[in-house]
């Protein structure tokens, strides 16, 4: 298992107000599968894979990344297993204005440690593969959605994640961008062995997944083949 929750909770404390966004997941996800994440809305998706990707603590439960323990793991160790194993990707991008493409790929590498030369071979043969490479020089702004959602994806490849969690990637997609996005993270994830988790309210997109983890108040009340 790449991915195994036990009893996890997360507790959010406002003021003297506490809401548990999650009341005891389990969830194991398998080496090399792609999993669809849905349910309604404040049922604590984008909670579990923040947790899962360590961008976040549970408050209770244990959390294991790619066979390590992280629950108890210092935040500079938590970071450095974020950077080498997990890959984002985000509803709204979540790319850098006033850098270029090529810069905004190159980015995770460079919080690696990866030397430059091996950088900017790496920048160009994603680049390649995602139909991106005339893009290179461009800022974000100057690329259609589907194609600043596919630099995205670069991005979140530089470092070869073993995991890719992407929160609603095609939210701000037209169908025929959504369906490309989800398409190519099931490439990605047959031709990679890459792990992916998918969270989406596209019933369409769902399909494409091996299994689906359904959520709701705060707790994964399913999981079935897609
Ligand atoms: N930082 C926070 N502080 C307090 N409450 C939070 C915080 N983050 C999330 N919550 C609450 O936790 C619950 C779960 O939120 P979460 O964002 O995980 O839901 P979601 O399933 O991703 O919803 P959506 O489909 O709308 O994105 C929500 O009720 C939300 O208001
Ligand atoms: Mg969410």
């Amino acid at each position: 298992m790449i991915v195994e929750l036990d009893d996890v909770w997360k507790i959010y404390r406002v003021g003297r107000i506490s809401y548990s966004a999650l009341r005891g997941v389990n969830l194991s996800v398998e080496e090399g599968e792609m999993l669809a994440v849905v349910g309604p809305s404040g049922s604590g998706k984008t909670t579990l894979l923040n947790i899962v990707g360590t961008l976040d603590r549970p408050t209770e439960g244990r959390v294991s990344l790619a066979g390590h323990e992280i629950s108890g793991l210092p935040s500079s160790r938590l970071a450095e297993m974020r950077n080498g194993i997990v890959g984002f990707i985000f509803q709204t991008f979540n790319l850098i204005g006033h850098l270029s493409i090529e810069k905004n790929v190159e980015l995770p590498a460079i919080a690696a440690g990866v030397p430059s030369s091996e950088r900017h071979a790496r920048v160009r043969a994603l680049l390649e593969e995602l139909g991106l490479i005339s893009h290179i020089g461009k800022r974000p702004l100057e690329l259609s959605g589907g194609e600043q959602q596919r630099v995205a994806m670069a991005r979140a490849l530089m470092n070869n994640p073993k995991l890719i969690l992407a929160d609603e990637p095609t939210g701000n997609l037209d169908s025929t961008n959504a369906l490309a996005v989800v398409d190519l993270l099931r490439r990605i994830k047959e031709e990679r062995g890459v792990t992916v988790m998918l969270v989406t309210h596209n019933m369409e997109l769902v399909k494409y997944a091996d299994r689906v983890a359904r959520m709701r108040d705060g707790r994964v009340i399913e999981v079935t083949a897609a």
